[in-house]
């Protein structure tokens, strides 16, 4: 990516576009002293917790932390790359970009992909429509109850039973086949390099964006004894799925309204609950939940219902997507179906009364993760300890801290072990959450005030760079924020917010830079940065004598005298330099 026109083309946008306007878009916001403040659309907030300072161009959540400038704001509620958004925001703000592209090679065709894929689609669903050739689909959209109603809904199609009857389609509308091959809608041939239809016979559920366009497909068999039963758009310029879920264009804003997102694993799945009118729904594709995924659910609620088929593969999905949603810091229930049933099969066979009843019983995770886990103790296959350590690790990445102690407590009259040998193992635990009460921890006073100071005083840099400032700085965002600072490779600092695509550091910059207000002197600024060097180095030194302290007592236990005498050497320079 060339970096400097970037630096350009992103100032530009930023001076035309004004970030106020873009966010009250997407969230009411109203005056409040200085700047503006609002619901935050990142978590469930009840009270205007969201900070937005137009003359700084920046937004910061006081609730969730998530922050940046208006990139990181579009990306994060539409879900987007940097490149996404720079050029979605260009074009809002009228910047031409084209003449500088960001990725060469993707860049110029990716709006054209969409309107391939749209046209494919539609394709799809006047085939699906056709009177002879759709025939054999809608029969089997009728037996599985999906209403024409809802095939509208959700752009249902058909792609007939023929090699190329899409590639032709393409080809008589002058759409070139090279490209329906990026998003793998048709597949050359090795012989000839000719192109074939990637999806043939099969019922067509489009994938959509937020915004609904369409950035993929899946394609489910109509006879049975055909293999694979679904077939999937491969990754590509507009599609991924490990950050795409079926369906979320729909469902997103039930989804806050209820304050509830019921997770499952497949298209059908998701269509038996939305046309029952459970529709706070979402499923992923073909994967398992990803963190990427976490993080979008995040956005629209914190609860999440876990509703994976209840076989072998399920049940091992349920427990590793818990994981993944303590650690974004969601707050996870799961419902057991009955052996060998998904949710589709049990409300056709139980009516939807009975799967309503069941979503309103599901289980907490840490009764499910222990029952299962259980199970594998009873089984041979784990000890206690793995056991309590496997708990203590999904206990750990919980974010409130009274939602923590009350899982403990539970885990404990479970597992019939006292919760002081579990807290144990969850202070020493090493999986950090992204939340869960670390968040704070995990950068010192100092370190922050250090990185609160350059970036209002970037010149200051100097101050630090020859002072071995690496070794001192033990967090790691903060760290490369200082990096890219120190190298120089930051002309403005409004602009640094475009280097990091990484969420947390983009979190601690805007925090950072709105706290930076009382900053107004360079001369008290740079005495402020030389008091934060020799704190942070004392620090660091106070560490180093208090490890060599428990070292030098393990040499004298071991009557190890060499290494006690090379110890105590060291100690005692260190503590000169002190
Ligand atoms: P399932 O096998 O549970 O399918 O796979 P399903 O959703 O219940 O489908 P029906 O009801 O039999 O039609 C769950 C999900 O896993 C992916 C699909 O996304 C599917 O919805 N999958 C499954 C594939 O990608 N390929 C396959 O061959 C099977
Ligand atoms: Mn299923």
């Amino acid at each position: 990516m060339d970096t400097f026109n970037n630096d350009v083309i992103v100032k530009e946008i930023k001076g035309r576009l004004s970030i106020i306007n873009l966010i009250e878009s997407y969230t009411s916001v109203k005056k409040s002293g200085r700047g503006f403040v609002g619901l935050c659309p990142f978590h469930d907030d009840k009270n205007p917790s969201m900070h937005v300072d137009e003359e700084k161009g920046l937004f910061h959540c006081f609730s969730c932390g998530a922050g940046g400038d208006i990139f990181g704001f579009y990306m994060r509620y539409n879900n987007l790359s940097f490149p996404e958004a720079l050029t979605e925001l260009a074009n809002k703000a009228n910047v031409e970009i084209s003449k500088t592209p960001v990725k060469p090679k993707d860049n110029s065709s990716v709006g054209l992909l969409y309107k391939l894929n749209k046209a494919a689609l539609t394709f799809y669903q006047k085939t699906l429509a056709l009177k002879e050739k759709g025939k054999a689909a809608r029969e089997y959209l009728k037996n599985r109850n999906m209403s024409q109603e809802l095939i509208d809904e959700f752009s249902l199609g058909y792609a007939p039973s023929e090699w190329d009857a899409l590639a032709k389609f393409l080809a008589k509308n002058n759409i070139p086949l090279n490209l329906a091959e990026r998003v793998g809608l048709v597949v050359k041939r090795k012989q000839g390099g000719s192109y074939y239809d990637r999806f043939r016979d099969r019922i067509i559920f489009p994938i959509k964006d937020l915004e609904g366009k369409v950035i993929g497909f899946g394609g489910r068999v109509i006879k049975e004894e055909e293999q694979p039963k679904y077939m999937n758009s491969p990754e590509s310029p507009v599609y991924s799925k490990r950050r795409s879920f079926y369906g979320v264009d729909k469902s997103r804003d039930f989804i806050r309204r209820e304050g509830r997102a019921v997770l499952v694993e497949g298209y059908t799945d998701f269509l038996a609950l939305y046309t029952s009118g459970i529709k706070n729904v979402v499923a992923t594709l073909g994967t398992s939940l990803t963190h990427d995924h976490g993080v979008i659910l995040r956005r629209y609620t914190e609860n999440v219902v876990v509703l994976f088929d209840s076989d072998e593969s399920g049940i091992k999905a349920s427990l590793r997507s818990l994981d993944v949603l303590l650690e974004e810091g969601l707050m996870p229930r799961v419902v057991p179906l009955p052996e060998g049933e998904d949710p589709d099969s049990f409300i056709k066979e139980h009516g939807v009364e009975k799967f309503s009843e069941l979503i309103e019983h599901s289980e907490s995770w840490i009764d499910f993760f222990i029952d299962r886990t259980l199970n594998r103790y009873r089984g041979g296959s784990l000890t206690m300890n793995q056991l309590v350590k496997e708990v203590s690790a999904l206990l750990i990445k919980v974010e409130s801290p009274v939602e923590r102690s009350l899982n403990i407590k539970k885990a404990s009259e479970k597992l019939g072990i006292r919760e002081n040998e579990i807290l144990s193992y969850v202070k020493h635990g090493t999986g950090r959450g992204k939340y869960g009460g670390s968040k704070t921890a995990s950068y010192s006073s100092h370190e922050k005030l250090l990185l609160t100071v350059l970036l209002k005083f970037p010149t200051l840099s100097s101050v630090i760079s020859d002072k071995n400032w690496q070794e001192f700085i033990e967090n790691q965002e903060i760290k490369s924020i200082l990096e890219e600072i120190v190298s120089g490779g930051v002309h403005d600092v409004s602009n640094l917010l475009v280097h990091f695509n990484n969420q947390t550091e983009q979190d601690l910059i805007s925090e950072f830079l709105l706290s930076s207000d009382g900053i107004t002197d360079i001369d008290t600024a740079a005495n402020m940065l030389e008091s934060c060097v020799r704190k942070l180095k004392a620090a660091k030194l106070d560490g180093r004598l208090k490890a060599l302290r428990l070292e030098i007592d393990r040499t004298v236990k071991d009557k190890d005298q060499i290494a006690e005498k090379r110890l105590l050497k060291e100690y005692s320079d260190l503590r000169k330099q002190k």
